[in-house]
């Protein structure tokens, strides 16, 4: 099979979920990546995941600390995969079109409009690819979920609820989640919110929120989390606690093209119990949405019916397939449900971006998530941040070509872009 040389830019956390993904390609030998490289500002990171490359790939990859340097001695690398924190994906990014590289980037596309859109026009200079890796959308139960939408089972979705509420005062994941010129937490966890209710039912073209920040002061997680054991080896230098500057506190109104409406609330300062609710109602009935990672099925409620959920869903779309690889990954064309653990689940869904990222590097093929859908996801969430600030509904028109910026200048100030 053909293979891309790639190198991975970025050895943190998901630096590290990465390479599992690639293990995964091998594994199944389906592998259409070559990990050539490593590169991360940190030579410690760099060396560290090239020991876990290694360890799970067979292979060494070359480290680096300077991108420029890595293309000056790697002259056939085609491409990075950008897993550095969102705060510098601009520069990293814009920096890799200039030298020629394909990019597969990590969510969120940029820290602002303005580094979305210098990501943009670096791509439009260098004419090469850029795809945005969107995992959650590529789940099973996601793809399930949209294809029962798309059928109608629902009727016309009227409305559309993701609420959700936890963390208290806990540093989430790492301190940069917290940190306004990084990338706060509602960004970073939202532009998957954003992406995904854009997946279900097409472009949002107006917001109007309230947005907060409850938590001045965060602490060091006692506890673990599914991802804490890819952020263990920095859990001993994160600091016992650190000033927040980020908004943790998000009530949107979402208006869609479509004429559907949503309602996002992202609370991420609620102490004691934590909670969670998505829903789509539609003029037939309403659905709960299928779960990312978890093989939870979507439920599908008619008035007056029993429940319908699982592999009796399948009969109301009998067209639904999932495209080769990611059949060929979780075993099925078509499935209900699922049952793996979450880091199986994880690994796959990564594994599906990179093959699909190198099959439009090796045929010139579109990738599901471009530039211009990576920024959607990005305006939905920075369209609720400029409404909190300027109190009046924007639109996503406004927001993508920065005419209400007024929350992002700054940032884009502090990043001098
Ligand atoms: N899709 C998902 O489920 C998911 C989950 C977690 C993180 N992410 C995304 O992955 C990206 C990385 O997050 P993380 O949690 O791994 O962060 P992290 O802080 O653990 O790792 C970031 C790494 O990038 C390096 N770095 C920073 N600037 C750099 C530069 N200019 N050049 C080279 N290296 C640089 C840092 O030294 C660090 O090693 C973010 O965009 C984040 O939103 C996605």
């Amino acid at each position: 099979m053909d293979k891309i040389q790639l190198a991975i830019v970025g050895c943190g956390g998901m630096g590290g979920r990465h390479l599992l993904g690639l293990k995964e390609l091998q594994d199944e030998k389906v592998s259409n990546v070559e990990l050539v490289a490593v590169c991360d500002l940190r030579r410690d990171n760099a060396e560290h995941r090239a020991d876990d490359a290694e360890r799970l790939l067979g292979r060494r990859p070359l480290v680096f600390q300077d991108m420029a340097q890595m293309v000056a001695e790697l002259p056939d690398l085609q491409a990075v995969d950008v897993t550095t924190d969102a705060g510098s994906h601009h520069k990293v990014i814009c920096a890799a079109f200039d030298l020629g590289l394909h990019v597969l980037s990590e969510k969120p596309l940029g820290i602002t409009m303005r580094a979305c859109n210098l990501i943009l026009e670096a791509q439009r200079r260098s004419g090469k690819l850029l795809s945005v890796a969107e995992n959650y959308r590529r789940d099973p139960m996601l793809r399930l979920t949209k294809a029962l939408l798309d059928t109608g089972a629902i009727g016309n979705p009227y409305m559309l609820f993701d609420v959700s509420a936890g963390s208290g005062n806990q540093i989430i994941i790492l301190p940069w989640r917290h940190d306004k010129w990084l990338g706060g937490i509602l960004l970073d966890a939202g532009v998957h919110n954003s992406d995904v209710m854009q997946y279900y039912l097409g472009y949002a073209n107006e917001v109007y929120a309230r947005t907060a920040q409850w938590e001045p002061v965060r602490y060091k997680p006692g506890g673990s989390s599914n991802l804490s054991p890819f952020y263990q080896e920095w859990y001993a230098e994160m600091p016992d606690s650190i000033q927040a500057t980020a908004e943790d506190t998000l009530v949107s109104v979402i208006q869609f093209e479509s004429g559907t409406i949503g309602q996002w609330t992202s609370f991420c300062a609620g102490h004691g119990k934590g909670m969670g609710a998505h829903a789509i109602y539609g003029s037939q009935g309403s659905m709960i949405p299928g779960g990312a990672r978890s093989g939870t099925p979507p439920k599908l409620y008619m008035d007056g019916q029993p429940e319908v959920t699982g592999e009796a869903l399948l009969g109301l779309v009998p067209d639904f397939h999932l495209d080769e690889i990611t059949a060929k990954l979780f075993g099925a064309e078509r499935m209900g449900s699922y049952q793996m653990p979450f880091p199986n689940a994880d690994r796959k869904l990564l594994a599906i971006e990179y093959h699909e990222f190198a099959e439009c590097v090796l045929t010139g093929r579109q990738p599901e998530v471009d530039g211009l859908m990576g920024r959607k996801a990005v305006a939905l969430c920075y369209a609720a941040f400029e409404s909190g600030t300027i109190n009046r509904p924007v639109t996503l028109d406004e927001i993508e070509t920065e005419q209400a910026n007024a929350y992002e200048t700054p940032i884009n100030e502090h990043w001098k872009i």
